[in-house]
């Protein structure tokens, strides 16, 4: 069972057990509800046991909750911590204390606790979702105005989850564009580290995930972390403190920077959900789990178990030089290389001859497709593959028909004037009728010109100014509607359109979370294409989120963004560790490079659905100099696929040798490439024999060398 009931002192106590894990709730005398054990499965029957002393150097203080491992604690309740919720009643009078209802166990896998505060009239529920299997629980917190009177809220996070006192280290993604997703790890002292975003979508400075493991620890395969993915694409905050005794009180949720929300009477305010978990396992481990998460529970169903296609993006190739000839010159080399979807990326639309005109006229260029987009789209799906177009609906350049009409849908403060990102200013989300509006441009597009299968929805730059002038009392919740009203019309195009495919993107990875893979299919990872960077940049990604959903372009070189010059088989095989795509100017490719193409995008398509359903193991993660290693096993174990690279070797340092993870120790495995075979027990304690080249004896360069290697099992 996963969900039971105990006590705790005599009072109402629960036990949410995974496969490997354990939650401990308890109700402390006061209704003041503790949470003292996550972690390792096997609970001790005396909740007690887990509580920490309360530090008697100062007595008086013994009655405050510091250091008390609470599982929601709110302003109102004697503690001084980081609360999770904050709310005022309209005469002023701040914070709350809450009585214990009843629980809930709508069935094994989902409790509820709810609790009310008898003088606001306002209700609490924390709810748990426990994913046995997976080893995760799922929490969220709904707060209820059950009584006559409005009352605001000024925070209202999704969870606290408390870890006894020790030492701990953070490790948190943080970057900036063109350089997302670096892995920070650090000590936690005393205080508080504080993560998060307040930009407007979940940032590429930043990402809402987080993880914990004892101090100094390093090692990906095992070792105790506990771990925590937030499903929100607007502001958020993780703060990760460490209390007086040393216990670790980790909060997350909607960002409380700017946040308000009037809850009217009978209203309800949920938050996002905390996807969080405990391995032994390591880095990987925790991984793994939410890898799994993504696959098994929380992706768009339509399409959740589909194989992701190898895609074409146009963006590299023709920028905002789109027509319908270079298009369909570059569709029919793509369909050559079997691609199996191909996007035309911005500059399709509107006045879009240049970043500075169109966005927010989502009407076809009759100069770039004097016949409209029907033919490109028929000639697309004639060459077998499907058609995907690029929008950013949330944008409006003031040079665009949208604009000249209704120049106050725009975020604006009075008399202020607007701050231009990329030229373009944010439409206001949070009013239904700028939503409205835009969602029937998107449908007459989806419905216009024949099939459209995929798009690719952007978003390219923070918010600033985020005023709604005429709706004043709503200033402090737009950042929550606008978020709220995206996820409404993705819901509304999915279900009207329940063929199309949905890919997020905000200037490369800059809202690339959990919140939006419930209405996105994938994500587009970083504007980033350079190979060796992309190795840093994908390590970081996949510790929050699968390689099913991470879409990587092999484009051209010098590279884009650095100049580089990396071979196309390195290119490729980064690219293919997530959903392969191509991004370059395929009609300039020599025949001998797409000769290597084609057969690259055809031995992608052998091992995808190991990459794209299988478990992923880093076997050692990416550095300047020497090998770097990323392991993929099938779910029956059978098949298994090993990337590695070398981007800068170094003379005379000899071969390294990878150790496998995940095989079976008694099963022999056989290398496709030269018939060499192994025991899953040599080849993950001994590791791979040394096949990257460690010299330059014999090979012109120690440098980009890039290796795919496929071992299968015998059959038992
Ligand atoms: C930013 C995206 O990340 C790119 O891939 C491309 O779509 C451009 N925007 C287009 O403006």
């Amino acid at each position: 069972m996963a969900v039971h009931r105990t006590l705790f002192e005599g009072r109402p106590a629960w036990v949410l057990e995974t496969r490997a894990t354990s939650m401990v709730l308890g109700l402390g005398a006061d209704d003041t509800l503790y949470l003292p054990h996550w972690g390792a499965r096997g609970h001790s029957e005396r909740i007690a046991d887990y509580l920490p002393t309360i530090p008697t150097n100062r007595p008086s203080e013994a009655t405050f909750l510091d250091g008390q491992p609470l599982a929601y604690p709110v302003y109102g309740m004697p503690t001084f911590k980081e609360p999770c919720l904050v709310v005022a009643a309209p005469g002023g009078a701040r914070g709350a204390r809450f009585s214990f209802v009843e629980d809930r166990l709508e069935d094994p896998e989902h409790l509820e606790l709810v609790f009310a505060d008898p003088q606001l009239e306002l209700g609490l529920r924390l709810r748990f979702e426990v994913h046995p299997a997976l080893d995760l629980i799922v929490r969220s917190a709904i707060i209820d105005n059950i009584g006559p009177r409005p009352l605001s809220l000024e925070r209202a996070l999704s969870a606290a989850l408390p870890l006894p006192p020790d030492a701990y280290d953070a490790l948190t993604l943080h970057g900036q564009w063109a350089r997302e997703f670096e892995l920070q790890q650090r000590p936690l002292l005393p205080g508080r580290l504080v993560s998060g975003s307040s930009r407007g979508t979940s940032s590429h400075e930043a990402h809402p995930w987080f993880a914990v493991r004892p101090r100094g620890e390093q090692d990906e395969h095992s070792g105790r972390v506990w771990f925590g993915s937030l499903a929100w694409s607007g502001n958020w905050q993780c703060t990760l403190e460490v209390e007086r005794n040393d216990a670790l009180n980790i909060t997350l949720g909607i960002q409380p920077f700017d946040f308000a929300w009037q809850l009217e009477p009978g209203a309800t305010f949920g938050t996002p959900a905390l996807v969080c978990g405990f391995t032994d396992e390591g880095l990987g481990g925790a991984s793994r789990r939410l890898h799994a998460f993504e696959e098994a529970v929380w992706l768009p169903a339509n399409h959740r178990p589909t194989l992701r296609p190898v895609l074409y993006n146009s963006w590299e190739a023709t920028h905002f030089d789109v027509d319908a000839a270079s298009q369909i010159e570059l569709a029919r080399r793509a369909a050559d290389l079997g691609v199996e979807l191909f996007v035309v990326d911005d500059g399709w639309f509107g006045g879009r001859a240049h970043d500075r005109a169109g966005l927010g006229d989502w009407t076809v260029n009759p100069t770039k497709f004097p016949r409209g987009l029907g033919e490109l789209i028929s000639e697309v799906h004639r060459l077998g593959m499907r058609f995907g177009i690029w929008v950013e609906p949330e944008m409006v350049n003031p040079d665009s028909d949208l604009y000249r009409a209704h120049p106050d849908w725009a975020y604006h403060a009075e008399g202020r004037s607007p701050t231009f990102g990329r030229n373009q200013l944010v439409l206001n989300f949070a009013r239904a009728d700028v939503r409205a509006a835009i969602l029937e441009q998107l449908r007459r597009l989806l419905s216009d010109h024949g099939q459209i299968d995929f798009i690719k929805w952007d978003h390219n730059r923070a918010w600033t100014e985020v005023g709604w002038p005429e709706q004043p009392d709503q200033q402090r919740e737009v950042w929550t509607r606008h978020v709220v009203g995206l996820y409404d019309i993705w819901a509304t195009l999915r279900a009207e359109f329940p063929q199309l495919w949905i890919e997020s993107c905000a200037g490369g990875g800059g809202r690339a979370d959990l919140g939006v893979l419930r209405w996105c299919d994938q994500v587009w990872t970083s504007d980033n294409t350079d190979a060796a960077d992309r190795l840093a940049i994908q390590y970081g990604y996949s510790r929050a989120h699968a390689p099913r959903v991470m879409v990587n372009w092999v484009t051209d070189v010098p590279n884009e963004q650095t100049g580089r010059l990396a071979p196309l088989r390195f290119r490729f095989h980064v690219a293919m560790q997530g959903v392969l795509g191509i991004g370059g100017n395929i009609t300039q490719w020599s025949d001998d490079e797409r000769d290597q193409a084609r057969a690259l995008v055809e031995q992608y398509k052998q091992i995808r659905p190991v990459v794209q359903h299988g478990r992923q193991f880093w076997l050692r993660p990416p550095t300047a100099i020497g090998a770097c290693g990323v392991e993929y096993v099938s779910g029956d174990g059978a098949t298994v696929v090993v990337l590695l690279y070398q981007i800068r070797g170094l003379r005379g340092q000899g071969a390294r040798r990878m150790r496998l993870q995940g095989l079976a120790p008694e099963r022999r495995y056989r290398r496709a490439s030269d018939g060499y075979e192994s025991t899953g027990a040599a080849l993950m304690a001994a590791g791979l024999p040394a096949t990257l080249v460690d010299s330059g004896d014999r090979h012109p360069s120690l440098d980009w060398q890039s290796q795919l290697q496929i071992w299968t099992a015998e059959t038992r």
